[in-house]
């Protein structure tokens, strides 16, 4: 049955076209919503002929490569967000219709200290409803972004809340109901980093030494504007982007960088090495710093989690590429110049964490299951499917048989992986510390212990975004 919002959403309605396979996986409704092919018209790029390019191998062979965009650095006191369709260049010099925030994609990296206030304006100058989710900030319901609080087209919004959780890498993109792997793919997104005086006390590589780096794919269509064309088994693009940059490349001193990587795709799970077989310095990731370091040569990770890494290029003597091992697609070419700088490694201790105590056995089990349900059920935004005691320890268990990737993200707490079980069997070293989303594969199953601090309403899913959008996705209360 259409809502009001719906008939609301006025002309690009109509350019639906159903999905048969989505039609009799999730109903008519939602299959429009997500499979519907009115991104392209949405782009005002309904040219005769557009299609995504196809056998275009991203980022393989020998490519012309374009410098690496670095979205301007923000400070949250008080800052206007502005989501609206808009031109972006992903390379070449050559504009692509895109949605941005403020113009860019990704939008301005936030940083801020954490006890800091956030005041940011949300401006709805999409066609259609939008949130702006603030992916692993521990946030008062009022400022999450749930699809329950849409924003209307033309509409304002602010959030507002003060950062009260240790340093880290977050993120902002849209979540409203059904349509946030559109949103997301159509260019969405942005990071968010906190600080602290124990991540400073460290004196990690800083200013030109700290690069933030959102990894996600895409499709494009002749005119080079972004499309998106899911399926219901995920949106998975045939080109690589980092930071919107196509075959992108970077300069880099021969000095120690720290990288801030992003998963911000819809659906794809990246395994990222270095060319030249150096192993990634492993520091952080979703919830911050890790209790120490590690090195570890791949590291696999899927949509909504986060790494935080070094690496070394002070003795580098040629480019080195970072390659996605899962497509063979070559993300980033890093060109060393001649200036060296000199630093050295953390070793050892990064960081003291408590580890939670909790129960041995389950809590709660939550079962993964085809693309759009969790226990047998599918998302329904005015209910309630359970509630958790604020402050009390409880132990989650996250487990699926198939249709995996699932991606799966928390909001209102970060939590602590004890286990898994079925599937790859351990816990990888960028999953210790504390996490916002874990990777399901298939037959897997992860315990985490977690605990809520703010009473609200607080959502679990898939970050694969379309089982997301399909009903993959609980809402409960933190009481
Ligand atoms: Cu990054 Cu509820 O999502
Ligand atoms: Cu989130
Ligand atoms: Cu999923």
């Amino acid at each position: 049955m259409p809502s009001e919002a719906d008939s609301a959403r006025g002309c690009s309605r109509k350019l639906s076209v159903v999905n048969d396979v989505a039609e009799a996986v999730s109903g008519g409704r939602i299959s429009r919503r997500i499979f519907g092919q009115r991104a392209v018209g949405l782009l005002g790029a309904l040219a005769a002929g557009s299609s995504p390019l196809l056998g275009q191998k991203g980022g393989k062979g020998t490519v012309t490569r374009n410098n690496l965009f670095i979205p301007p650095t923000v400070g949250s006191t008080s800052y206007t967000l502005t989501a609206a369709p808009g031109t972006v260049d992903l390379g070449g010099g050559k504009l692509s219709a895109a949605w941005a925030y403020n113009g860019h994609v990704p939008g301005p990296t936030f940083r801020a200290n954490n006890g800091q206030s956030v005041a940011v304006t949300l401006l709805n100058h999409l066609p259609e409803e939008t949130t702006v989710h603030w992916h692993g900030m521990i946030v008062p319901e009022a400022a999450d972004g749930h699809p329950k609080d849409a924003i209307a087209s033309g509409g304002s919004y602010s959030y507002q809340y003060t950062i009260g959780q240790r340093a880290c890498l977050n993120w902002y993109h849209p979540h409203p109901h059904m349509i946030t792997g559109m949103q997301v793919a159509l260019g969405l997104a942005g990071a968010f980093i906190i600080n602290d005086p124990e991540e400073s006390a460290l004196n990690l590589p800083g200013g030109a030494y700290e690069i933030p780096l959102v990894l996600r794919d895409a499709n494009i269509d002749n005119a080079g504007n972004l499309v998106y064309n899911p399926t219901s088994s995920g949106f998975e693009g045939k080109i690589p982007l980092v930071n919107g940059t196509r075959d992108p490349k970077l300069s880099v001193d021969k000095a120690i960088y720290r990288f801030r990587i992003l998963n911000g795709a819809n659906a794809r799970v990246f395994r990222i090495a270095l060319g030249n077989g150096a192993p990634w310095v492993l520091i952080g990731n979703d919830g911050g710093l890790l209790p120490s370091v590690s090195q570890v040569s791949v590291i696999e990770f899927s949509p909504g989690e986060r790494l935080d890494v070094l690496v070394d290029f002070r003795t580098a003597t040629g480019s080195i590429m970072l390659r996605d091992l899962n497509t063979g697609w070559n993300l980033l070419e890093f060109v060393p110049t001649q200036i060296s700088v000199s630093g050295s490694m953390p070793t050892g201790t990064l960081s003291s964490i408590t580890p939670l105590s909790g129960p041995s056995t389950p809590t709660r089990t939550f079962r993964f299951e085809g693309m759009s349900k969790i226990n047998g059920q599918v998302y329904n935004m005015d209910r309630i499917d359970f509630n958790v005691p604020s402050g009390q320890v409880e132990r989650w268990r996250f487990t699926t048989g198939r249709n995996a990737p699932h991606p799966i993200h928390v909001h209102g707490a970060s939590f602590q992986v004890q286990s898994r079980t079925g599937g790859r069997g351990v816990v990888f070293p960028w999953e210790r510390g504390w996490k916002d989303t874990v990777l399901l594969q298939d037959t897997e199953s992860v315990d985490v212990l977690i605990q809520f601090s703010i009473p609200g309403q607080y959502l679990l899913h898939c970050h694969k975004l379309e089982h997301e959008d399909m009903g993959m996705m609980s809402n409960f209360k933190v009481t």
